[in-house]
């Protein structure tokens, strides 16, 4: 039986689109789905100031597809050293959406990263003060602590006395990948929020490490075990408002995901929609995707959900396993490449064709 359903255009609230020819690639695969997307910060080297998001938002603008109506959102790159002055006036100019915290040293690009989070505390009182979001890559870097371990942990020792100090600063728990996680997020509502990926949706550990070690199913966080990828269907396809879509999607040229020191990151999204209509559906839940993908981002944020709308249908395509890039990296390794894709988005509707005469911008 075929199956279809139309929302509101989503919005990717985690995203890296890389810069230069990554970017040129990467970007057009989101602006064709999404509204909007929170713009990650961490390039090398990374989005430190106001001067560098707009020189950054102008050459994501000059890389998006002709006619495109995509907003890029972005972030600011927390350092032990980022001025609280800096923030404030890239919030009310409307140029930062929100401040990214890196623990140093987490993930990909993180060496310009946070070393200690009290460093980072006039920061944090001005965000709250000024009503911005704080996006966080919550995992422990302490190497005493296990992989697996890693977001839970950063819970405990530095989530919790951070909301407890800033009890009205806006916080989002990015990429929550553990049953811990999602029970944090409940727990701590409306404080606090989560994105959830598409691929700690669908993946477990041994998916990724069971059948011959999969390269392109290492991110940060890593994916867990079953039980956790439950905990995270349960959260994004139950409704509540404190669990929305960020997919992490993340290009890496192919040499350096296969390398003997593997990049982090799954570039999903050429998949992405599609991979979450794939679980809600699954679950018996499409119902809810709406919510999760359209609807819950925009109202932590204070904005209006899009008004343009797309149609997802079960209709069979192949992903192509890689992406070209016209550059040194040559090309980039798609997550669910060659696989049966069995969602596709089948119409795309904009709420308002602008004419000469239309009056609007
Ligand atoms: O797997 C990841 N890749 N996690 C991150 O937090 C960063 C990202 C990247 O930039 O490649
Ligand atoms: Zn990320």
């Amino acid at each position: 039986m075929t199956q279809s359903i139309t929302i509101r255009k989503p919005d990717d609230w985690h995203l890296h689109v890389r810069d230069g020819a990554m970017l040129k690639a990467a970007l057009p695969f989101t602006a064709h789905n999404f509204g909007r997307a929170i713009i990650m910060p961490n390039l090398l080297p990374p989005v430190l100031n106001v001067k560098d998001a707009i020189a950054y938002r102008e050459r994501i603008m000059a890389a998006l597809p002709e006619g495109s109506n995509f907003k890029p959102l972005m972030t600011c790159y927390l350092t032990d050293d980022t001025d609280p002055n800096e923030v404030e006036i890239g919030f009310k100019d409307k140029v930062f959406t929100a401040v990214k915290l890196y623990p140093a040293n987490a993930t990909t690009n993180s060496t310009y990263g946070v070393t200690d989070i009290r460093k980072a505390w006039k920061v944090f009182e001005r965000m709250e003060k000024i009503g911005m979001t704080l996006l966080i890559h919550g995992e422990e870097v302490d190497p005493e602590v296990d992989i697996f371990d890693r977001e839970a942990v950063f819970i405990e020792r530095r989530l919790t006395p951070l909301l407890k100090a800033f009890p009205k600063l806006k916080v989002v728990l990015e990429h929550v990948s553990s049953r811990i996680g999602v029970d944090f997020v409940r727990e701590m509502s409306p404080q606090l929020g989560g994105t959830i990926t598409p691929y700690h949706l669908l993946l477990n550990r041994t998916d990724w490490l069971g059948w011959g070690l999969k390269p392109y199913m290492y991110c940060m966080p890593v994916i867990k075990t079953e039980d956790d990828r439950k905990a995270l269907v349960e959260a994004a396809t139950s409704g509540d408002g404190k669990f929305w879509l960020g997919t992490d999607s993340a290009p890496h040229a192919v040499a350096k995901k296969l390398a003997v020191t593997g990049a982090a990151g799954l570039f999903n999204a050429p998949v992405a929609i599609e991979s979450y209509a794939k679980t809600f559906a699954k679950e018996g839940k499409l119902d809810k995707l709406e919510m999760f993908a359209s609807l819950n981002g925009p109202k932590h944020y204070g904005l209006e959900p899009n008004e343009d709308t797309i149609t997802l249908g079960t209709e069979e395509w192949t992903a192509p396993e890689e992406m070209k890039v016209d550059g040194p990296e040559e090309k980039a390794l798609i997550y669910r490449g060659g696989e049966k894709i069995e969602w596709k988005v089948v119409a795309r509707k904009l709420a308002h064709v602008h004419t000469a005469t239309c009056g609007c911008k």
